[in-house]
């Protein structure tokens, strides 16, 4: 082997275990570059004769050429590999599952109160709201609670700045407020009618909404839901409630073979009061007792308060659970459980 090819192997093999790029770029200035050996063998045709040069000078071309060969080959493998590590990283599994966009969807306690406002609604009741932060007026004491009634205790709740001197702002315990609130506006509505002795629409209304106390283990939580119903006429009975909360059982359980109970009760805001239980005939949770409301006739005081002559006007008024209802309905034992946030629990409703 001669001088050249020995050089042009040994360039070979420096650029073969030149591991990076920039080990590549170093072996190559020991070849190619400004001292490197090609160029000084060419520096070192100076004293050669032209003949000399012309067959010298060919030869260190073909050798300069072999080994430029071998380093634009090497370099595209070093690029090469770069790009199977890269792919490698990067590699996409095309069988996996896609990831779709995940599909919202109501809570359970929102499907229970849409599903309640669309039953009352079509049996004529109106849908109010009212605001979470009561007054101490609107909360106990137009609904027939004085300061310092025992019943006030049942309802210990969370208080807040604002309001009257002794009678500070509170969450909401119970969406009863609203009745009066509803009430006041309905009989302001329609005074004129009033004032002429003409008889008034009857107030038939819902109220859904978020109520307060302070409670919590497996069947309470601090915030619960209540949908509160009121119906005021001149010719309203606790006939009618027996009828209209019969029917919205049957229809929300989409069962006929349920049976309501009244058991007397004590509210200070109707007189007489009752709980409403009620008892599957069939089913998981049949012969049992479960209460889901609590109701009354509207008291005297209370329909006064809302701008009515309680000689002239009459009606019942119900408060009732969503939350145990919908517990009731799909069968869930903690009512932590809505409200937790867990979308593991939330999605099986959808
Ligand atoms: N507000 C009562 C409660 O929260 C329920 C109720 C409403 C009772 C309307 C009678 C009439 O306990």
């Amino acid at each position: 082997m001669n001088e050249l090819d020995s050089l042009v192997e040994s360039a070979t093999q420096l650029f073969a275990q030149s591991a990076t790029p920039a080990d590549l770029e170093n072996a190559k200035a020991q070849f190619l570059g400004k001292s490197g050996r090609v160029t000084e063998l060419m520096k070192g045709m100076a004293q050669l004769s032209v003949e000399e040069k012309k067959s010298r000078g060919a030869a260190i071309n073909v050798a300069k050429q072999a080994i430029e060969a071998a380093l634009t080959a090497r370099r595209q493998a070093l690029a090469d590999a770069e790009l199977q590590v890269q792919l490698k990283a990067e590699a996409l599994d095309v069988s996996l599952p896609g990831r779709q966009r995940g599909q919202g969807g109501l809570h359970p306690v929102s499907l229970t109160l849409e599903r309640i406002q669309g039953i009352f609604g079509s049996m004529g009741f109106d849908v109010a709201e009212g605001p979470e932060i009561e007054t101490d007026w609107f909360n106990f004491t137009a609904l027939n609670t004085p300061e310092d009634h025992p019943a006030r205790s049942m309802h210990d709740t969370f208080y807040v700045e604002g309001g009257a001197p002794g009678a500070p702002n509170l969450l909401r315990t119970h969406t009863s407020p609203v009745q009066v609130r509803h009430a006041v506006q309905h009989v302001k509505k329609h005074r004129a009618l009033l004032d002429a002795g003409q008889p008034m629409p009857e107030i038939r209304v819902i109220v859904p909404g978020r109520t307060y106390r302070v409670d919590s283990d497996a069947t309470h939580s601090p915030m619960f839901h209540q949908c509160e119903g009121l119906w005021i006429g001149e010719n309203v009975s606790f006939k009618d409630l027996k009828v209209i909360f019969t029917a919205f059982c049957r229809t929300f359980f989409e069962s006929d073979d349920l049976v309501l109970r009244f058991r007397p009760s004590f509210f200070p805001f109707t007189e007489p009061s009752a709980e409403i239980d009620i008892q599957f005939q069939s089913g998981p949770l049949a012969g049992r007792w479960l209460e889901v409301a609590g109701s009354g006739q509207v008291h005297p005081n209370v329909v006064r308060n809302m701008g009515l002559d309680p000689e002239k006007y009459i009606g019942f008024a119900f408060g009732m659970g969503p939350d145990r209802l919908t517990m009731l309905r799909y069968g869930v034992n903690d009512l932590r459980l809505f409200f937790d946030g867990d979308i593991r629990f939330l999605s099986q409703f959808q």
